[in-house]
């Protein structure tokens, strides 16, 4: 990322953690990805070469900024969805300041209603960071989706591992993922697609 991006990222973050520390509902903070997990969500789209790329959970668009700055550097695009229709429209602008308006679709969808009309093997990689509890649900339909050697990256294994207890039996029981879990900002477990 360059400089210029990287300061509009930080500044970002600065403000959005201002933002949060002020909101007593969970649900009305930005809640943004650590900036060490961005940069490796960054890193990995890199070196997987990944151009299809999928992100459940916008919010203002921080780590979205740090997705499509990746799908720049791959020739690649992201598509990034949040059922708040206002973190749209803020993602829409923080994308725009950083010069990545055209690499991005931003929706306003639910993240269960994507996947299941989603093509089978479609990306190759999804950063999944919206409502723990739904992450149940969605694991056929990530994995379905999910194309042979794609990554799968979930945020908050760490920090909401109470949250997370029958989604972590589940995947780590899937045969055809290797995965592993890094201890990273609220830690990130990513899990690769073997190859048939
Ligand atoms: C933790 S925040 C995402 C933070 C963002 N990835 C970042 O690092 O800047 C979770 C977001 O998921 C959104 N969300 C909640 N349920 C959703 C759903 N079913 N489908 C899509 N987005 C959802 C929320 O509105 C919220 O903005």
């Amino acid at each position: 990322m360059d400089g210029a991006r990287r300061a509009l990222a930080d500044e970002l973050y600065a403000v959005s953690r201002e933002h949060d520390a002020a909101q007593a509902d969970r649900l009305d903070r930005f809640r943004n990805v650590e900036p060490e997990t961005a940069e490796l969500l960054g890193v990995l789209i890199r070196a997987t070469s990944a151009q299809s790329i999928l992100e459940l959970g916008t919010s203002n668009g921080y780590s979205t900024i740090w997705l499509a700055d990746a799908a720049q550097a791959t020739g690649g695009r992201l598509l990034s969805l949040d059922v708040d229709a206002s973190r749209t429209e803020l993602a829409r602008n923080n994308l725009a300041a950083a010069g990545l308006a055209d690499l991005v679709e931003l929706r306003t969808q639910d993240a269960g209603e994507l996947l299941a009309g989603a093509p089978d093997q479609g990306w190759e990689f999804i950063f999944l960071d919206s409502e723990r509890p739904a992450y149940v649900g969605y694991l056929p339909e990530l994995i379905r989706t999910l194309a042979p050697r794609g990554v799968l990256a979930v945020d908050n294994v760490l920090s909401h591992a109470h949250e997370l207890v029958e989604f972590t039996e589940l995947i780590e029981r899937e045969p055809g993922l290797t995965q592993t879990v890094v201890p990273v900002g609220a830690g990130l477990r990513l899990a690769v697609r073997d190859v048939a």
